[in-house]
């Protein structure tokens, strides 16, 4: 089933666009509205506060949402990395709804929490890939990715289908509340602008191949650095980066490097910076060049209208909330390039395995 591609990655990588635009299609109604389920919203919009719980990239994608459900239902969020929740759990609010995110639906980590938190007797949801799965069953609600199987150990289509899939739910729910950002937001224009921006990245292999080429090809470390949603996708950036090419590497909140880690930068270490977003972006670039003079090898992605001469890839403008959406298409590409250059195993690292089942 990987038809004419060398492997799952690439493939995976390559349907984000048909994914986004199907994501669409399933949560549009017969009246062209989005829907989610009923019961969800509700469930939503009744709680005063919301807690996301995941692992690794899952958890990620946790951090996006957070900013999507904040800033489209007012509602505080809080992300929790499941494994440290299930032993170490925070002082919960009063009406807590639980949203759980795994690509898989089986992660161990995960399922510890929703064991604990229906004891408790608390509203959940479980956001997955795979109907049926485990988290699916054991939540009270669910809502599915429809990013079709995801193969490679690395996830990529299901990360852009997380965040998608919670943009919409923010929206309905946000819609339902009246808010006003949230009726103001037409999600499903964006979404397709969302979709076109990835085709064109998608595109640009040759060119993330030779920056990964000139970039990452020897280097033992790399540090990916943004603010914001930039920051959330430098860690996700990285993460992709170790698991598949061996490179240790770090995402970072630009503006905290300077604090201890900027000591760690020597000739030809590369950084990675991430800017999609104007007053935050310039203050990244000002990290930038902070670390370019203490000799670093730099890499600018930047999003079209805040580019400089200079840049290497540059995003096709978005709406600014969605913009993990697409700063993650070169970031996957650069490991993947990095890790074929390296003639690892892309789609079946080391060490790893596609769900973790054990705790
Ligand atoms: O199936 P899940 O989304 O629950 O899996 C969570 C993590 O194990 C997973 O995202 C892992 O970090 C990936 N290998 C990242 O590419």
């Amino acid at each position: 089933e990987k038809g004419t591609y060398a492997h799952y990655m690439l493939k995976e990588i390559d349907e984000q666009p048909a994914v986004m635009r199907r994501l669409v299609q399933e949560y549009t109604n017969a009246s062209g509205e989005l829907e989610v389920d009923e019961e969800i919203t509700s469930k939503l919009n009744n709680s005063d506060r919301v807690y996301i719980v995941a692992c690794g990239t899952s958890w990620h994608a946790g951090w996006v949402g957070k900013k999507l459900i904040e800033n489209l239902t007012a509602t505080p969020v809080e992300v929790h990395v499941a494994s440290e929740f299930a032993y170490d759990m925070p002082i919960i609010s009063e009406k807590p709804f639980f949203i759980f995110i795994s690509q898989s639906g089986e992660t161990a980590d995960s399922r510890q929490v929703l064991v604990k938190v229906n004891e408790l007797g608390y509203d959940s949801m479980t956001l997955t890939n795979v109907a049926g799965s485990t988290l699916s069953r054991e939540a009270q609600t669910t809502m599915l990715l429809h990013a079709g199987p995801e193969i490679a150990v690395a996830s990529t289509k299901a990360y852009t289908a997380q965040i998608g899939a919670l943009a919409i739910l923010a929206k309905v729910a946000g819609v339902v509340n009246g808010n006003e950002n949230a009726v103001a937001f037409d999600l499903v224009h964006e979404l397709g602008l969302v979709a076109n921006a990835m085709e064109v990245l998608v595109n640009q292999k040759e060119i993330i191949a030779d920056l990964a080429q000139e970039k990452l090809s020897t280097t033992r470390n790399a540090f990916y650095i943004g603010r914001g949603l930039d920051y959330f996708v430098s860690m996700e950036a990285a993460l992709k980066l170790k698991e598949i090419s061996y490179i240790q590497a770090e995402g970072f909140a630009a503006g905290e490097l300077k604090h201890g880690t900027i000591a760690l930068i020597e000739e030809g270490t590369p950084v990675i910076g991430l800017i999609t977003e104007e007053v935050m972006g310039s203050h990244t670039r000002g990290n930038l060049k902070e670390v370019e003079s203490r000799g670093a090898d730099t890499l600018v992605i930047s999003m079209e209208g805040l580019e400089k001469e200079g840049d290497n890839i540059i995003l096709p403008k978005i709406n600014t909330l969605l913009t993990p959406l697409v700063s993650v298409i070169p970031v996957q590409l650069l490991a993947y390039y990095a890790s074929l250059q390296r003639g690892l195993d892309v789609d079946k690292p080391r060490n790893l395995a596609k769900s973790v089942t054990v705790e």
